[in-house]
């Protein structure tokens, strides 16, 4: 069978990485990919906003099966408009992604079903708004409902705080987005990761990435600057807590909708002394929890991902090395900021070669014959090890190993399960 993936980033490299390694995969394309995905499969210039195109392109090379990496080209309906020209697609719809879309959405759901979650308020209004505050003080969480690439959240400590992030929601900084305010949750956070069809859930291994930028899990949020897997904090019992008690009455109800969910759904989860809570869905993989997840999958995993599309999740079940997989990602100088690019990365290769390790490219380009960085995150730097230690080790030697003198990382990846 052909494929063709949708994405340029680390958790695209990752899949890549897994897909072309199936028997079952004929010719794997990718669109638009980055100069590691190039690599390892046909890269193509498409773009996913040009559902048309993409849909001529899988007519023209016979594409049996599209898997979409991001979430923009999901909450913009490019599996609906593939569904509809009969093609098959790992990837919820435009209605089902509003998991991940809109908040608002997620919490109406999380408030019919039951399901454990922050208490909240959705608001129109700037008094409104600013009178729940008064109501509840802080600590307190205000975001911004629509996709803000984690940035229209504000985890306010005092009450001034929680205000300006109100005032800054109602002065139109993320568009005419509506204001969610949340009660503040206290605890682990962990990434859960589970396949559906629609109908049937099959939960993947655990992992855990770290948000903030700095060492020991401080200063900004980012889209993520390591991860690993598993995570000790998920034991089994917790798993099936937040499998029983989060996921499958979500899939439930998008199913009673009239719109199953199929694809992967992760469940952003806090740790609570009360249980699980969720914080947020996305309505993919986590980027860079995927590439730990692909470095320790046992399986093909072309047959999970059509078992979903074929609803037949029901058959399959899934193994994992006993190994820990961990990515180290190293970023441009001014991340989570504007970000310097075009600066040289040399020594891939030769970091690469070490026992364990797999370098996925996230942000990187071809200029003239030079891998330079082409975005905030660039390198995902990943290794398996016996221990956490091992793939600690083994990942940091070949980042000293990389020769990018403009790339900088976090060096305490994977301490908490350390
Ligand atoms: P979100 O975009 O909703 O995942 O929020 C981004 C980050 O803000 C999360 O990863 C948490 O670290 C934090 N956060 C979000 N909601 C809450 C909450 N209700 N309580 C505490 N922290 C939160
Ligand atoms: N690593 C967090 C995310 O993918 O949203």
């Amino acid at each position: 069978m052909n494929i063709l993936l949708i994405g340029s980033g680390g958790r695209e490299h990752a899949l890549a990485w897994a897909i072309g390694a199936s028997s079952l995969c004929d010719r794997l394309y990718c669109a638009p990919g980055n100069p590691g995905i190039a690599a390892i499969c046909h890269a193509v210039d498409l773009k996913d906003a040009d559902h048309a195109a993409v849909i001529a392109f899988c007519k023209t090379w016979a594409i049996g099966l599209v898997v979409i990496g991001p979430e923009a080209p999901l909450v913009a309906g490019l599996a609906d408009d593939l569904r509809a020209a009969g093609i098959k697609v790992f990837g919820p719809s435009k209605f089902a992604a509003q998991l991940e879309g809109s908040k608002g959405f997620t919490k109406d759901i999380c408030a019919k079903y039951d399901i454990p979650t922050a208490a909240y308020g959705r608001f129109r209004e700037r008094s409104a708004a600013l009178a729940y505050l008064a109501r509840h003080g802080a600590p307190i969480v205000v975001k911004a409902d629509g996709l803000a690439a984690g940035k229209g959240v504000t985890v306010a400590m005092t009450p001034a705080e929680a205000q300006a992030a109100v005032n800054d929601i109602f002065t139109g900084r993320f568009g005419d987005a509506e204001c969610v305010i949340e009660e503040y949750l206290e605890g682990e956070e962990a990434s859960f990761f589970v396949l559906t069809d629609g109908t049937h859930a099959l939960p993947l291994a655990t992992a855990q990435d770290h948000k903030r930028l700095g060492d020991g899990d401080v200063g900004p949020n980012t889209g993520g600057m390591g991860a690993y897997s598993p995570a000790p904090c998920m034991t089994e019992a917790l798993c099936t807590e937040a499998l029983e008690t989060i996921v499958k009455p979500t899939i439930r109800a998008l199913a009673d909708m009239g719109h199953p969910y199929v694809g992967v759904l992760y469940a952003g989860l806090m740790l609570t002394r009360d249980g699980p809570k969720l914080i947020e869905y996305n309505a993919r993989f986590g980027d860079p929890e995927c590439q730990v997840l692909m470095l320790r999958l046992k399986d093909d995993i072309v047959p999970l991902l059509l078992a979903c599309v074929d609803g037949t999740l029901d058959k399959m079940s899934v193994r994992w090395l006993d190994e820990v997989a961990l990515t180290v990602v190293m970023f441009a100088k001014g991340y989570p900021g504007e970000t310097v690019k075009g600066t040289e990365i040399r020594g891939l290769d030769a970091a690469g070669a070490g026992e364990g390790v797999e370098i996925f490219h996230a942000g990187t380009a071809l200029e003239n014959g030079r891998l330079v960085a082409a975005g905030g995150r660039v390198l995902n730097v990943t290794a398996l090890g016996k221990t956490v230690k091992e793939a600690q080790a083994r990942a940091y030697a070949a980042v000293d190993r990389i020769d990018w003198p403009d790339g900088f990382c976090r060096r305490d990846i994977g301490w908490r399960a350390a």
